[in-house]
């Protein structure tokens, strides 16, 4: 269903862009804006169903990843249909501009991603190989955000907010990957990377914006207090927060669940058939938030 939203959206729309002078390169935008969307969203499953404890999310990631891949290439046909199908003119643009190369090598990413998302596929590359090979959605997820940052000739808050998106969930990644253990992380730890995240965020913003009006960078960090503008940083400290809040809530609840005793599990004396059902692959159960 939320694979079409977009589309309805753009159906809800269709007045409004007819009425553009240009509908065509709106609905590249659209289309372009919700491959990202998706991408990021798609990532944000595995960080989410550890929070939430909630493991069957796992279940829908493919079909984000699928989604995003649907959007970019959308975004890629009407392009081509915007260069009214002249493919050396097309060519050449993806040859010669870097945004536009960056933008093809995402997508031949996403394609190469998308092929190889079918069960038989993982078992054909056998499942460490494609966890590699998987792995490659953030090297094409910064590629797509270099490709939007390029768009525009300033420093816009949209992509860096997309950006900072981004960082908290290559973070989060990186803490999950140095602790070797596989399970969520404290909520003291989601809090400081959260922290960190906005503040690289609100640094990086103020050093990009400092150096293109020339004024201090100190100045440009003050007037992000001024909160006449929210800054991407506040968004993305605001989603972290986010995080943490549902991280603690779902930890209350699943300690809770632990600790109260389960119906006619004192008086069972024989084993649980069902137990034999559950998978052995570390997924938590029964914990859910
Ligand atoms: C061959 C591949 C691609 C081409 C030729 C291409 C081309 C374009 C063009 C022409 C624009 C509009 C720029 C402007 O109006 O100045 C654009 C914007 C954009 N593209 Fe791509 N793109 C490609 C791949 C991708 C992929 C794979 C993604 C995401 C997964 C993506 C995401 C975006 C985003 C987010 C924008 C900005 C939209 C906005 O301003 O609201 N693009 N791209």
């Amino acid at each position: 269903m939320c694979l079409f939203a977009p589309l309805s959206k753009a159906i809800y729309d269709s007045d409004a862009i007819r009425l553009d002078p240009r509908p065509i390169t709106e609905l590249i935008h659209r289309t372009g804006d919700w491959a990202l969307i998706f991408l990021l969203v798609a990532l944000s499953v595995r960080p989410l169903s550890r929070i939430l404890r909630k493991n069957q999310l796992l279940d829908v990631r493919r079909m984000i990843g699928v989604g995003a891949f649907v959007y970019a290439a959308a975004h890629f046909s009407l392009y081509v249909v915007d260069q009214m199908f002249d493919w050396r003119e097309i060519a050449s643009e993806i040859v010669h501009r870097n945004r536009l190369t960056l933008g093809f090598v995402s997508l031949l990413g996403l394609t190469a991603l998308t092929a190889t998302s079918t069960n038989g596929m993982v078992r054909r590359l056998g499942i460490k190989r494609w966890q590699w090979l998987h792995q490659a959605i953030y090297l094409i997820g910064l590629l797509v955000l270099i490709h939007y940052f390029l768009r525009f000739k300033l420093i816009e808050s949209t992509p860096t907010l997309a950006a900072g998106l981004f960082g908290w969930l290559i973070g989060y990644r990186l803490l999950v990957w140095r602790r070797k253990t596989g399970n969520e992380l404290p909520t003291w730890m989601l809090l400081a990377l959260s922290g960190t995240i906005a503040g690289l965020t609100f640094i990086a913003e103020a050093i990009a914006l400092g150096i293109q009006a020339n004024v201090s960078p100190l100045r440009v960090l003050q007037a992000a207090f001024d909160f006449n503008v929210i800054r991407p940083g506040w968004l993305v400290l605001g989603a972290g927060l986010t995080v943490v809040a549902l991280d603690l809530v779902c930890a209350r609840f699943a300690k809770q669940r632990r600790a109260a005793p389960r119906v006619g599990s004192s008086e069972r004396s024989w084993p649980d058939p069902l137990a034999k059902r559950q998978p052995a692959s570390g997924r938590f159960q029964g914990d859910r938030c």
